[in-house]
């Protein structure tokens, strides 16, 4: 089964920002890219790192801990070592964005 989750009024995560929900528990993190929206599971899938304060270069965000670098499109880590953060679809709704999350988060 799945939920949306809303994230924020879209006049309120505008490009450039990022923005923590908190799902049962756990976090995500949104990013706005030029408009379009990307929500990740906030724990790095190497050891555990936020995510939250990586630095972006385009879709591309870098691990605060170790560097590793993921690609927003698609999650795939860059280096090609097969980790990949949970990523959860967003689309607009009603002035949200909104996210999908499946159960268990
Ligand atoms: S915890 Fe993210 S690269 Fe190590």
């Amino acid at each position: 089964m799945s939920r949306r989750i809303p994230i924020s009024p879209i006049d309120a995560l505008r490009p450039g920002q990022r923005k923590l929900v908190f799902v049962d528990g756990a976090s995500v993190v949104a990013f706005n890219i030029d408009g379009k929206v990307f929500a990740v599971d906030n724990s790095c899938p190497h050891n555990g790192a936020s995510l939250a304060s990586g630095q972006l270069e385009g879709h591309v965000l870098r691990c605060p801990a170790h560097g590793m670098r993921f690609d927003l499109r698609d999650g795939i880590e860059r280096e090609a070592t097969g980790l990949c953060p949970k990523q959860f679809p967003v689309q607009e709704c009603d002035g949200q964005f909104v996210m999908r999350v499946d159960d268990p988060l």
